[in-house]
């Protein structure tokens, strides 16, 4: 399945540790499989001076630490000749005048038109130099007749609040067409949750009871148990909020909650996720109406081992208000799922790494089991694990087996190790795959990063203003901060990851 077209991948920020960890092993993995085009070139883009024998050898050092397979020698020295190194400042045009002789001459040695994918994937202050540069250097509008063959894949984070993430989109928008434009949110490069999509609507049983009449609640969890580590100086400008759940978190619930698209048409669907991402409720920050929770860890042990507090952390200022925990509840107004609670939350050492949706279904009515409390009848429970141990897993009740009648919580499981076996391709050889293939369908639209800042920036701004009060601490290895269990128990539910339901 070999993509025809000669192209250059050039990678602005190759010398970082997303290259060496997912970008090079993708590419890598990619040409193993022989899907990248019989001549892929790359460059790689960056500010400290680089000989292409030491970064032809950086990465195939990050190979041997970060693929999932094992390159072996004939496989590297297929690609090795092909690869890169250009040094330039990214504001310096100059620098993109000399990257596009580069690219010409290697077209000339071709005797064919490449397409080039630049693959921005540096700190976030330099988006925007770079984009214009693209622009004014003519490397942003290359095309074959009518067809565009450049095309750019932006890293997160989109901004850092709606009018940022606008102003990068009007960027984009004065250098690019929509149509060439690929923002990167890797977890829609998960397997899993591609499949989401595929269960949600290739199985008939799910859709009449996916809404208000069988729904009690939805909740995402996207929980870790790492600290921010090295990346404290990057995570104390961020937090919770911006780093996890205006992107991965709103990203899974419009997949969950979304109306079934008329095509597979990548447009088809953005178009469905963008309209249930707008018909959510801005949330209530305040009081009694408050529907946002934030915390930050302290130290505490995390799978009995000791880690310490997030303002002990490198790079972290004494006076951090920064959440390393978030939580939410909103509602989305529409026809299908009024009235129906979904919980977000999303945090750093916690008690447990998962990202899961868990369905909570409405309880059938109390006539035989319901209202009698020997027979603790359960809700019954759709749960999606997105990683670890990817797979579904339906809750159900069923009779304990004796003389009494004693009702017990049984599971219906599937998992895809044991189904599909391991070593399932990475998010990024996906979506670096889809972008050589101008797909757009798994990358993030201008609109939708616009519709999440729109609704969580208020909440931002909130607890800009607020500092640190109201931000609750919670010790590592916990599930997060008690105000996130009041905000379910308040609504009469309880978070169902990390809870022991046999
Ligand atoms: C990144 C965040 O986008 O996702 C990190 O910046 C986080 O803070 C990471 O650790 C989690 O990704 P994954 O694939 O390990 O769930």
């Amino acid at each position: 399945m070999s993509n025809p077209v000669p192209t250059i991948l050039v990678i602005f920020g190759a010398s970082g540790d997303l290259t060496a960890r997912k970008l090079a092993p993708a590419i890598f993995n990619l040409s193993k499989d022989n899907l990248l085009p019989e001549n892929c070139y790359l460059i790689g883009v960056g500010r400290t001076p680089m000989q292409d024998r030491l970064f032809r050898e950086y990465l195939k050092d990050s190979l041997g630490k970060y693929s999932r397979r094992i390159i072996q020698q004939e496989e590297w020295l297929k690609l090795e000749s092909k690869i890169f190194f250009h040094t330039g400042a990214y504001d310096d045009l100059n620098s993109f005048t000399v990257l596009e002789e580069k690219i010409l001459s290697l077209e000339k040695s071709l005797g064919h038109k490449v397409q080039c994918l630049f693959y921005i994937s540096t700190p976030p202050n330099v988006f925007e130099p770079i984009l214009d540069n693209l622009g004014e250097s003519g490397l942003a509008k290359k095309h074959h007749g009518t067809a565009w063959s450049s095309k750019v894949i932006i890293e997160k984070p989109f901004g850092k609040d709606l009018e940022s993430a606008r102003k990068l989109n009007d960027v984009i928008n004065q250098r690019f067409d929509e149509s060439q434009v690929f923002r990167i949110d890797h977890y829609l490069g998960k397997e899993t949750v591609q499949s989401l999509l595929v269960q949600r609507f290739s199985n008939s049983i799910f859709e009449p009871v996916w809404n208000r009449n069988y729904v009690s609640c939805i909740q995402i969890t996207v929980s870790e148990e790492i600290g921010v580590g090295k990346r404290g100086g990057y995570y104390d400008k961020s937090g919770a909020l911006r780093d996890m759940v205006q992107n991965h978190v709103m990203q899974l619930l419009a997949l969950t909650a979304m109306e079934p698209p008329t095509s597979l048409n990548p447009e088809a669907i953005r178009d469905e996720k963008v309209k249930a991402l707008k018909a959510i409720k801005p949330l209530g920050l305040r009081g009694e109406k408050a529907e946002i929770v934030r915390g930050v860890y302290s130290e505490g042990l995390v799978r009995g081992e000791k880690g310490i507090g997030y303002l002990n952390e490198e790079g972290i200022p004494a006076d951090s208000f920064t959440e390393t925990y978030a939580a939410l509840c909103l509602y989305i107004e529409n026809w299908r799922w009024k009235g129906v609670p979904f919980y977000l939350r999303s945090g750093k050492r916690l008690a447990g790494k998962a990202s899961e949706i868990a369905v909570q279904f409405k309880r059938p009515p109390g006539i035989l089991f319901g209202e009698d409390e020997r027979f603790s009848l359960a809700p019954n429970l759709l749960v999606i694990r997105i990683q670890p141990n990817e797979g579904v897993t339906l809750y159900l009740n069923s009779k304990t087996p004796g003389l009494e009648t004693k009702l017990q919580p049984i599971e219906l499981s599937f998992g895809y190790e044991t189904t599909f076996g391991s070593n399932t391709p990475e998010a990024y050889e996906r979506l670096i795959l889809d972008a050589l293939n101008g797909d757009g369908t798994l990358f993030i639209r201008g609109d939708e990063a616009e519709i999440s800042w729109g609704l969580l920036t208020p909440i931002l701004d909130y607890w800009n203003e607020q500092k640190k009060e109201g931000l609750e601490v919670y010790s590592a290895g916990t599930w997060g901060p008690v105000g996130a269990d009041k905000l379910l128990l308040a609504r009469g539910h309880e978070w169902i990851t990390g809870k022991d339901y046999k």
